[in-house]
This record gives C-alpha cells, structure tokens and sequence, in this order.
C-alpha cells in the first residue's frame, strides 16, 4: 500500500527502521519517514489518486501506514482552496488563495497529523497517548483516540480558550490544566508519560504527525492545477506544518509532479512570542526560547520548537522570511477576512492577512504573485478571541 522505507534523523541521519515504536532519534532530534519513490510511476499515480475520496487518505502510498485497517479516519483534509477575489482584489493581489483547514474535524489543520499519528500508534499497537497542547492538538488527538477506543491524555496551559478544554473533557480525554506555557505542559506530562507508560505525541517528537500536515502541500498543488505557489504564509508555533510542507514538495518533485520551483516559505509569529523570528533574523541555527510569552493565539504561544533546527533551514532554503505581527493586527486580520470573505477563523489566520499586508507594503511579494495563506482553524472555537475581533467593528456593540 505505502512506498515508505525507513525513518531517517532529521541530524545526525541515522536511519531507523519502521515498525518499532520511536520518539526522537538518540541524539535528540526529530525522526522524518523516507520513502523509495525511485522508480515509481508518478504520473500513474497521479492519475489514480485523482479519482480518490477527498480526504488525506488519497495521498496513501506516500503516508507511513502499511495496512488499510489501521487507517483512523474522520474524513480530514482536502479542505478547500478558495479563491479570494475580493480581498485579493482589494490589496492587488488577483491571485490571492485561502486554505480553508478550519472545516477539518474538530475545527483545525491538528486533524490532519492526528489522523495519521493515531493510525500509525493503531499499526503499532499503542493503547495510550499523551500530548501537550496548546488547545487544537489536544482536541484533535482526542477525536482519533476516541474513534481507535485508546486512552488520551492532554496537558494544556491553563490560559487555553475555553471550547479546546471542553472539547477534549467531551472525546473523553483526562485533560490537566498547567500553569505557564506548552513548554511547561511538556514538562509536567514527561513525568507521567514515565511512569506510566504513555505514548509521547508531542510535536515532533513523534515522527507521523508531520506526514499528515505535509499533505497540505500535495492538495494546493494539486488544487492549483499542479502549479506551486509563490509564496505561503503559515502560522508558526511547532512549525510541524512548515517543516512537513517543505518536504512535501521534494517528495513531489521526486515523482515528477512538479519541477525545482518551490514556494518562499513566510513563517509568521506574535510579538509576543517570535523566536523564529528571532532567529532569523540573525541567522541563528537554532531558536532561543522566548521568555514570558504572550499572544491570543494560543497555537502560536510556542516558546521553543524542538524541529526550530529544521523550521529555520526551510526558511533560508525557500528564501522565504519569518515576521511577527501584534495581536491587535491578528484580530483585524479576522475581521477583516470575515467581512470580506466570509471566514470566520481563529487569530492564527488572522495573522497570515496581517502578515500578508506587510509583505506587499514591503515589497517582498508582487501583486502578480500567486500566494496561499492558511487559516490552520476555525475562528468558533475561540469565543475570546472572536468577541475582542466583533467588538473592534466600528460602530457595532455584540
Ligand atoms: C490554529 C493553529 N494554527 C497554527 C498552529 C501552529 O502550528 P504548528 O505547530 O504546525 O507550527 C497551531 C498550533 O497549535 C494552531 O492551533
Ligand atoms: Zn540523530
């Protein structure tokens, strides 16, 4: 069913076999799965998956599950790439695109890696999975490991919004509220993951949740007329979608589905918590972590990513760029991609439009460009957020 082969140190390159169960490589760094696509028909297999239900699960020969029975499935991915004319229109931008992941289960791109970590854990005979999260991990590993009958068990920063707590105590996780930052979470759940034997589905430190988000990549191509975009604006916290996205157009390049053109990679933060920005900035390999970290977008209150390594490289090699914007423009952003495209979207995707706004003003993007953002969840998960968004509307009392 797959083409996978092996899973290889993002490091130090040691090759490891699959099959077994894995967290990080000895050497600490995150494992990514290899396949052998050498040989391999990619126009055929172009061709077949075209027909496929719209789900994640088309792209299966180049996703790590090898049996069909283990695939854990709610219907994520191939969500819809929206053309947006009027905002597009507006900023001068024709070709403007927005990846709707808010309609995935459980109301954001998360969907996408736990589908595909909750399969492999299914494969492999796991029965007990644990995540720190910063609210839509936790709620999207909850969904899959209620549907594959496994334990859940989620760690979340006590200031996480109020529907991601419920929703996980609703799919029947045990959810521990922390004080401090997913950083903190990590911390204390590391201690219970010891001694009790759970699976640790951390960002990264499992090697499949990155082989969901990567399929982002395959459907904008795919839904742009096998075309690559210019430039992609994502919002970063673990950089789990940059990272796997970016392998994604290699794997496609590699079965002959597009050429050497690759998209600039635009990763954007919060002011108050932008270590990749940082360290872009100065050309770091590695990002420092960011004290006191602070910003309404909870997906983005990441204050060190163990992959920063490899959300960095990606940056530079896409000749792309990482910016911050303030949580105010984030909030402008949603209203504004709601007032003239209708989406309401969770600060994370208000972020890309304000982001968006600074590159053309900057230059960095051309109005012939074509650019996709990615709204990675929905807004009506975040009535905090989305309440502060309705009352900045002028003239209009919620
Ligand atoms: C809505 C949303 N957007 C973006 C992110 C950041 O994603 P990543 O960890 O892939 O960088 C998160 C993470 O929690 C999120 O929930
Ligand atoms: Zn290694």
């Amino acid at each position: 069913m797959a083409f996978v082969s092996h899973l290889e140190c993002a490091r130090c390159r040691k090759h490891l076999e699959l099959g077994r169960v894995h967290n990080l490589c000895d050497c600490g760094s995150p494992l990514l799965v290899r396949y052998q696509l050498a040989g391999i028909d990619g126009s055929a297999l172009r061709h077949r998956l075209a027909s496929r239900p719209a789900n994640l699960w088309r792209y299966r020969e180049l996703l790590p599950v090898t049996r069909e029975s283990s695939i854990v499935s709610l219907g994520e991915g191939f969500t819809p790439l929206l053309h947006a004319r009027r905002l597009g229109e507006e900023l001068g931008l024709p070709n403007l695109y927005m990846k709707d992941e808010g309609v995935n289960p459980t109301g954001s791109f998360k969907a996408r890696g736990q589908s595909v970590a909750i399969s492999m854990a299914r494969e492999l005979g796991l029965r007990k999975v644990a995540v720190p999260s910063a609210g839509n991990a936790g709620g999207a590993m909850a969904a899959y490991a209620a549907v594959a009958g496994m334990q859940a068990l989620v760690y979340m920063p006590e200031g996480t919004p109020v529907v991601n707590r419920l929703e996980c105590a609703l799919l029947g996780a045990e959810v521990v509220l922390v004080p401090g930052s997913i950083k903190e979470c990590g911390h204390a759940l590391r201690q219970r993951i010891e001694r009790e034997g759970w699976f640790d589905m951390s960002t990264l430190k499992e090697p499949y949740r990155v082989e969901g988000k990567k399929t982002m990549a395959y459907e904008v191509v795919e839904q742009l007329g096998d075309k690559v975009p210019d430039a992609m604006i994502y919002p970063t916290g673990g950089g789990t979608g940059l990272v796997g996205m970016w392998k994604a157009f290699d794997e496609m390049e590699e079965l002959g589905w597009i050429g050497r053109k690759r998209p600039r990679l635009v990763a954007v933060q919060a002011t108050g918590c932008a270590p990749i920005v940082r360290a872009y900035a100065a050309r770091a390999e590695h990002a420092e972590e960011w004290l006191n970290p602070q910003t309404i977008a909870s997906g983005l209150r990441v204050p060190s990513a163990v992959g920063d390594f490899l959300i960095l490289r990606a940056l530079r090699e896409s000749q792309g760029v990482a910016i911050a914007v303030s949580d105010d423009a984030m909030l402008d952003g949603v209203r504004h991609l709601a007032e003239t495209e209708g989406l309401v979207t969770a600060p994370e995707g208000g972020a890309t439009l304000a982001a968006l706004e600074r590159l053309l003003e900057e230059g960095f993007l051309a109005g012939d460009d074509t650019v996709v953002l990615f709204l990675t969840g929905s807004g009506y998960k975040y009535l905090e957020a989305m309440q502060q968004a309705a009352l900045m509307r002028p003239g209009h009392e919620p």
